[in-house]
């Protein structure tokens, strides 16, 4: 099995080589990949950095290429670079769109995604589907590029997308991953932690969206980091509004709007809840749950006082309730 994977990574290496060829070698990638990536501000240094190509429009470009090479076509199979569509007939998975190679901690390709060029096609992203050196659930996008950075700022980023970690990067925010745009599993959260216990996640700034990852959040708490948030205008990623701020205008706005997980849960709830005296108990529980999460004590504390000021609720109220959950849990 180990001969099995050490093949994978070296056939992922050249498809990435090859992907990379095409964008800066045929007239192809260089008018269609390179514009695109002009257009959005995409760099020559990310290029480099984030190992960025092209795939070409044509059905079996890199089965022929690979071919050529004596790649077998189990193996490219297996790597899922090529889609198998009959017992004698092949095909390229990834074809005339950006590719974005998604590497391991370690800094070997394991899979890719792939981004159309066209505005309205589906899916938007093509991914690598899994294999024996790809698992989604355990991968970070961007960890390679990011973890002496997440070390030495002793914090990490956690951002939706794949463009999102590029536009950080360039925006000298390097400490940053990407879940790419699925649920965190425990298995990213212990990858992190190996690095930091600091993360602060800058969710798209979709209303639906937010409240979708809060309960991905209580995960985290539960992990012991330390959770802070930043929202963004609705429409906006962090690529789309660091590109709209500049550089220095996005750091400020992170430096002001980071706040407390608990904290913003505790706003964001008792915004809504004001005047409804039953969703104003919903949200109480809601905020309790997640401070419940949280292994340390004294920490659990400091949650209760703050939230007890935030919500006008009395704190002994909260513990018994707070208890009541810890005690359910258990
Ligand atoms: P988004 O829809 O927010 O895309 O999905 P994005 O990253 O902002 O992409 P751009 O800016 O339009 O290029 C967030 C992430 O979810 C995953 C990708 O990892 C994407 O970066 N995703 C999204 C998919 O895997 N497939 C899809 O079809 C869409
Ligand atoms: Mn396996
Ligand atoms: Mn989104
Ligand atoms: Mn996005
Ligand atoms: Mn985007």
């Amino acid at each position: 099995l180990q001969n099995e994977k050490e093949s994978l990574y070296i056939v992922l290496d050249y498809a990435a080589d090859f992907f990379r060829r095409n964008l800066s070698d045929t007239d192809e990638g260089r008018s269609i990949a390179g514009s695109y990536f002009r257009e959005r501000g995409i760099n020559s240094q990310s290029i480099e950095k984030f190992q960025l190509g092209y795939s070409l429009e044509k059905w079996t470009a890199l089965f022929e290429d690979a071919t050529a090479r004596a790649y077998k076509e189990e193996l490219l199979e297996k790597a899922g670079l090529i889609v198998r569509k009959s017992e004698d007939k092949v095909y390229d998975r990834f074809r005339g769109r950006v590719i974005f190679p998604i590497h391991n901690v370690s800094g070997r390709v394991i899979a890719f995604g792939a981004r159309t060029l066209r505005k309205d096609d589906k899916p938007k992203y093509l991914n690598s589907p899994e294999s024996d050196v790809y698992h989604k659930s355990k991968v970070l996008y961007g960890i390679f590029q990011a973890k002496n950075h997440i070390r030495q700022q002793d914090k990490c980023y956690l951002v939706e997308g794949y463009t999102d970690v590029i536009s950080m990067h360039e925006a000298d925010l390097p400490n940053v991953v990407a879940s790419s745009g699925t649920a965190l599993t425990t298995d990213q959260i212990k990858l992190i932690s190996r690095f930091t216990k600091n993360i602060t996640v800058l969710y798209d700034g979709d209303p639906a969206g937010i409240k979708a990852s809060l309960r991905g959040i209580d995960m985290i708490l539960e992990s012991g980091m330390n959770v802070r948030t930043v929202v963004f205008p609705e429409g906006h990623d962090p690529d789309s509004y660091s590109r709209e701020l500049g550089t220095s205008g996005f750091q400020k706005y992170l430096a002001e709007h980071e706040q407390d997980f608990i904290s913003f849960k505790a706003a964001l709830y008792a915004s809504e809840a004001a005047r409804d005296p039953i969703k104003r108990a919903e949200s109480i529980k809601e905020i309790l749950y997640s401070i419940s999460k949280i292994p340390d004590g004294l920490k659990r504390a400091v949650y209760v006082k703050d939230t007890s000021r935030m919500l006008e609720m009395e704190e002994s109220v909260l513990w018994s309730e707070l208890n009541k959950l810890m005690i359910k849990e258990q």
